[in-house]
């Protein structure tokens, strides 16, 4: 068996930004709701880049840092629930524009768990000895997928994306993880349904084009699952809380958070935080709190993180890594 180590991470967002105040202009909310009740106080919005775009411009700068060529990346994933297309896949068209010819290339849909499980996935081809370098990316724009009249979503999320290179190294850097599912709930996250409309079937039913959300069953469902999660893997690595340096949450609202933190019996201060400044970004929001981390010199060799994601399917896991 081989080991994975962790040896770049850079993220893109869009320039435009939309301020809470800005949000107050289209729909009946104001600073204070969205601040108080999530933490939010501005969100980076796509004036036309796709997602296949934002990953093209992440995985451009992953190349750079890592030193590696194109030719040397032998995987490319993207986690995202906003594809440019149903097919081809976003990483495909990432895997085109910056020549990776050596490289196989698939997206996975798991909302914000989908880089912890794409991050997964990386971990056992390279473990495996089938793969040596991969461009792990999660990636939305889920501005086109939020319906921009309705206030309780369309304060809460935001465009970017971010990502990391996994290589075959010296030092085993993925340490543990532990990951769950529960679909008897998914119906409670939805973004978008298309109905089945052919020459044989035309559903009355129109199809439903935007993100829609239980906010209160998510909210108990991340608070309950996520602690839970994060001592089921400290106890498979044989670790304790304070034994991790930080802990990287999918940046969903600062108040779940704040909940999670109280059940874990740590301080906030623990937390890696950056929803303030790109809202909630889904298979985005980790990797970009990541790349933050790197430019602001917290991810030391030997840094130890718990990366924990939640949110549609249901979803949730979490992987203890070693910079
Ligand atoms: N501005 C002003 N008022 C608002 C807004 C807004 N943007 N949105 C809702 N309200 C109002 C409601 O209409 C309601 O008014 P009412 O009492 O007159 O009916 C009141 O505020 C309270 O609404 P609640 O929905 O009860 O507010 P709550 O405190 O539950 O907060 C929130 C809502 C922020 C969505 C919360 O439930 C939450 O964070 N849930 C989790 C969301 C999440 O984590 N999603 C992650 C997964 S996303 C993914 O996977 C793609």
């Amino acid at each position: 068996m081989f080991n994975t180590e962790f040896i770049a991470f850079d993220s893109y967002a869009p320039p435009r930004v939309v301020t809470n105040d800005d949000l107050s202009k289209l729909v009946d909310t104001s600073d204070e709701w969205i601040s108080s009740r999530t933490g939010i106080s501005q969100r980076h919005i796509s004036e036309g880049e796709n997602t296949s775009e934002i990953c093209i411009k992440v995985a451009e700068g992953l190349l750079k840092k890592s030193g590696l060529a194109p030719d040397e990346i032998d995987l490319i994933i993207v986690a995202t629930i906003t594809p440019d297309f149903a097919t081809p896949n976003t990483a495909c068209l990432v895997q085109a524009a910056i020549g990776a010819e050596n490289a196989f290339a698939f997206d996975i849909s798991a909302a914000c768990s989908g880089f912890v499980f794409a991050s997964s996935i990386a971990d056992k081809y390279i473990k495996s000895g089938m793969c040596k370098n991969a461009i792990v990316i999660g990636a939305e724009t889920l501005s086109k997928i939020v319906n921009w009249e309705d206030r309780t979503t369309c304060v809460l999320f935001g465009d970017g994306g971010a990502g990391v290179v996994m290589s075959r190294g010296e030092r085993n850097c993925y340490l543990a993880e532990d990951m769950h599912s529960d679909g008897s709930l998914g119906l409670r996250l939805t973004g978008g349904e298309t109905k089945v409309r052919n020459a044989y079937s035309a559903p009355e039913e129109a199809d439903r084009r935007y993100l829609e959300m239980d906010g209160r069953t998510i909210f108990n469902f991340s608070t309950k699952r996520v602690p839970a999660s994060i001592n089921i893997l400290l106890d498979k690595a044989g670790l304790t809380i304070d034994d991790i340096d930080y802990v990287v949450p999918h940046q969903a609202n600062s108040r779940i958070v704040e909940v999670v933190a109280k059940k874990l019996g740590i301080s906030m201060d623990r937390f890696y935080m950056n929803i303030a400044s790109y809202g909630n970004t889904s298979a985005a929001s980790i990797p970009m709190a990541l790349a933050q981390m790197d430019r602001e010199g917290l991810l030391k060799k030997g840094t130890k993180l718990v990366i924990t994601g939640f949110g549609g399917g249901l979803t949730w896991g979490s992987a203890l890594i070693e910079i």
